[in-house]
């Protein structure tokens, strides 16, 4: 700085400066973050056109999105990502999942009924910023299932994929993967590609060539500042449903909120605007993610009236399918060092999409401790039959829903997971990588029978995270995501999903987002509502 002192006038000095920042802030096209506070008092007692619930995957395009035109308060039970090494470095991948605690960690833990250990976000950016980042778009059957506009879907993918999404360096092992996986027959080799394929491919993954994790809260920054509040370390309790509103319609007023950290068991509330001379409202939009959002639902008294008596929670809308049809597809993983090593933990960036889209198979390296980690390669069956439930532990929000997920229960499931185990042993003694592992191929005919393999599914059935139903379209929210029996309430997470998208979630999820914050503009655009801002 002393040197261009000298050499320039100061006022040089200042254009120079200014178009530099300028040239930053256009090659950095977002609009900014918007506000943050953790402060329940900056918020309580304020109207809002949109209240969205969980700061997640696919609630933050959303607000991201709806702020184009309207005011939206999103409210997190967890803290920012920002600073945050854990979520952001991707060298320390992973070890969020390992340091949890009860009400404050990045990952909450939780075991279902299965007995199976599973994890959840409780961060702004939700889950995308605990996971291992792959980034790969749902099959086009998938979207023609879901009922979507194909046009609008590609364009919302698109939107996501400027902002967050990378292409990723292979590492040595996941080389070794790709070659295994094609060995195996799992072919044919569809290179770098976003797409749902069949075969072999690279998929993407939204660390970038720094090794920073760019989660979903980083999509906040392409929404309209001005319109978004963000309130973090914050729990909503459950949704202010009047009943006596107008005539016998059920309409939802706002939300109830209290601090995440239990410093204080005062209870805040926040409402929607009520625009004057227009029946047209905005919503309360759960993004709270497949356990959040049914749980939710049933804190605010909407759900079965056995259920809810049970908790002594006076029933204002009896949809009994809230919770019911949860799934998780069920997962192997096979070990493949000899012991626990140094090796630098991994996220996958290769997967091998068998068998007609049953079978994903993908491979990492896990930390087990602060210096030690696994090699393993997983597979997941895709489109589950086995079906569970969703149900309330407790009346405090803060603590897990209780889950079952009937892990392989269906016949159907546990014949698929025998199959799926096969191909996983065939790739994990393919030449390549034991070769890359110095293990010499092993092939003795084993002793696998279909039974062995039975009882291995059994016993180490585990989950891939992507569990998904719980307010499932066509049983407790309809086309548009709207609650049914309640007005001004939708669900738009991965607790709507029928089945998960066959490939991994995050980014139909971040894709959802964005569509339906179009969806809802354009409705209103359709409905041309003047009076309302
Ligand atoms: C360990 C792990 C690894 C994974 N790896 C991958 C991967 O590599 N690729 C991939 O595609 N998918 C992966 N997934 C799956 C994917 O991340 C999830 O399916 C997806 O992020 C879920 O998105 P969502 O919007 O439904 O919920 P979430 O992203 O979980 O968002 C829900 C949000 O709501 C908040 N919330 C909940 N309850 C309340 C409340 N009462 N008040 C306020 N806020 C609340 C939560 O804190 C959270 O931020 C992984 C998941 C996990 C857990
Ligand atoms: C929010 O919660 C996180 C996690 O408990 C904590 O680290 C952070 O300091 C909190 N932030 C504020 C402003 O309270
Ligand atoms: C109550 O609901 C019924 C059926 O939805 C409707 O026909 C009726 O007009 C409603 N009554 C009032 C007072 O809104
Ligand atoms: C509603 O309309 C009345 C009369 O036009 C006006 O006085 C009032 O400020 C309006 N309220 C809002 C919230 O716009
Ligand atoms: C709403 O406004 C229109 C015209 O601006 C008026 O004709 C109508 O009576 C109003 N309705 C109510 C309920 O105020
Ligand atoms: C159930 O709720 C009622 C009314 O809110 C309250 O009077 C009663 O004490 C509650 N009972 C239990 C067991 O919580
Ligand atoms: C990790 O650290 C612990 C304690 O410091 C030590 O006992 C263990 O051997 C280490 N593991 C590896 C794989 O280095
Ligand atoms: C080879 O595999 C068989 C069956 O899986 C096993 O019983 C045997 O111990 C293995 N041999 C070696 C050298 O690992």
């Amino acid at each position: 700085m002393d040197k261009l002192n000298m050499k320039f006038p100061p006022t040089v000095v200042l254009t120079t400066f200014i178009w530099l920042l300028l040239l930053n802030l256009s090659l950095h096209q977002g609009k900014g973050l918007p506000y943050m506070t953790s402060d329940v008092q900056q918020v309580s007692g304020k109207s809002f056109d949109y209240i969205i619930v969980g700061g997640g995957t696919a609630g933050c395009p959303l607000a991201a999105t709806l702020s184009e035109k309207f005011t939206v308060l999103l409210v997190e039970r967890g803290g920012s990502p920002y600073g945050n090494p854990l979520v952001i470095d991707k060298k320390y991948y992973g070890l969020s999942l390992l340091q949890t605690d009860e009400f404050s960690s990045v990952a909450q833990s939780f075991i279902s009924k299965d007995g199976v250990s599973n994890l959840r976000g409780r961060v702004l950016g939700g889950s995308s910023s605990i996971n291992g980042g792959f980034y790969s778009r749902a099959s086009e059957d998938s979207v023609k299932k879901a009922g979507w506009d194909e046009g609008l879907v590609k364009e919302a993918y698109g939107w996501v994929e400027s902002k967050v999404v990378f292409t990723p360096q292979l590492t040595p092992w996941q080389s070794v993967v790709e070659f295994g996986l094609l060995e195996t027959g799992i072919q044919p080799y569809n290179g770098f590609s976003l797409e749902h394929l069949k075969g072999t491919k690279v998929g993407g993954t939204v660390f970038d060539e720094l090794g920073k994790r760019h989660t979903s809260a980083d999509l906040l920054d392409a929404g309209n500042p001005n319109n978004v509040m963000v309130l973090l370390n914050t729990t909503v309790k459950n949704i202010i449903i009047d009943t006596n509103c107008k005539g016998n319609e059920t309409r939802v007023q706002g939300i109830r909120f209290i601090k995440s950290d239990g410093s204080s068991s005062k209870i805040h509330e926040a409402y929607l605007n009520q625009p004057n001379n227009s029946s047209r409202w905005g919503d309360v939009i759960l993004s709270a993610g497949a356990l959040g959002s049914p749980q939710i639902l049933l804190l605010s008294g909407i759900g079965s009236h056995e259920h809810l008596k049970k908790f002594n929670i006076s029933v204002k809308v009896g949809l009994e399918d809230v919770g019911h049809g949860i799934q998780d597809n069920p997962s192997i993983a096979v070990l493949v060092d000899k012991m626990p090593a140094k090796r630098q933990p991994e996220s996958p960036q290769i997967v091998g999409i068998a068998d007609d889209f049953r079978f994903i198979i993908e491979a990492g390296v896990v930390p087990i401790s602060l210096n030690a980690s696994r090699t393993r390669i997983s597979a997941k069956i895709a489109f589950p039959a086995s079906k569970g439930k969703l149900e309330l532990n407790s009346r405090d929000p803060r603590q897990n829903p209780s889950v079952t997920f009937n892990y392989l229960a269906e016949e159907k499931d546990l014949q698929e997971c025998v199959k799926m185990v096969q191909l996983l042993e065939r790739v994990a003694k393919s030449e390549s990588v034991s070769m890359f592992l110095g293990i010499t191929p092993n092939n003795t005919k084993s002793m696998s029978s279909a039974d062995r393999r039975k009882k291995l599914c059994k016993s180490s059935v585990r989950t891939f995270y992507h569990y998904h139903g719980g307010c499932r379209i066509g049983s407790v929210v309809d086309k548009d995501y709207r609650v049914y029996g309640v007005k001004g309430l939708r669900v738009i997470d991965g607790s709507t999903f029928q089945e998960s998208p066959g490939t991994n979630p995050m980014a139909t999820l971040m894709m959802l987002g964005r569509y339906q914050g179009i969806k809802l503009l354009q409705e209103w655009k359709d409905n041309s509502y003047s009076q309302h801002p």
